[in-house]
């Protein structure tokens, strides 16, 4: 059994739940994943005690959360000692189109370059608009936003844009590429076999 740390930073809780369902199917594939809130972490968490770490933040007037760059930066030594992967929650990852791809992929150098941490695994995420949970004022900018980028998408409603199936896959190929890394056979393949 590999143990897998999932840090992750939120605004309004998209990355919690992106963060929720990557450490179910770590759990689901026989391994033991601990998710902290990168805002909020346990005075006693110890980097080192883990195999593997899994990095999270979403975006935020084209910023990652300082917290999840003030952990990154703390831990980079144990973080480049073992195998890693960042995973960003962002609504220029709800577009598909090569302009939003480009700068999703820009908002990840940038966050590369400032904590210098290369992380071994990549995940790009759309996120989610909950207008009911926003103040005026920033009600009013995301609809702004939204109706700038995103035309055909209603600005009146709560929406989200996260693929759950793409959320799942990153997380199986993360597995994947750790127990390869660590020589370890997943448990739940333990006994398996084809008929
Ligand atoms: C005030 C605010 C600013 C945002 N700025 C950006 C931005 O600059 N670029 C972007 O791609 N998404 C932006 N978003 C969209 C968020 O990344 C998206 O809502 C995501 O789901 C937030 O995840 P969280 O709830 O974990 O913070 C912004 C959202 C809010 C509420």
């Amino acid at each position: 059994m590999i143990s897998l740390l999932v840090v992750y930073g939120t605004g309004e809780g998209q990355t919690e739940k992106v963060a929720s369902r990557i450490a179910e199917v770590l759990r689901e594939r026989g391994h033991d994943a601990t998710t902290v809130n990168a805002g909020d972490p346990p005075a006693d968490l110890d980097v080192s005690a883990y195999d593997a770490v899994l990095v999270g933040a979403s975006i935020h007037a084209g910023k990652h959360q300082e917290a999840v760059r003030t952990f990154v930066e703390s831990a980079r030594d144990t973080l480049a000692a073992r195998p890693t992967a960042f995973f960003q929650v962002s609504l220029t990852s709800s577009r598909d189109d090569e302009e939003a791809a480009a700068q999703a992929a820009t908002y990840v150098e940038e966050f590369v370059d400032a904590t210098g941490w290369h992380p071994d695994r990549i995940g790009l995420f759309g996120g989610a608009l909950r207008y009911s949970e926003y103040g005026f004022f920033k009600r009013l900018l995301m609809r702004q936003i939204v109706k700038k980028t995103m035309p055909e998408v209603d600005g009146s409603e709560d929406v989200e844009f996260t693929d759950w199936d793409e959320v799942e896959a990153f997380a199986a190929d993360v597995a994947a590429f750790v127990e390869g890394r660590l020589g370890v056979v997943p448990p739940s393949a333990d006994g398996v076999t084809e008929s």
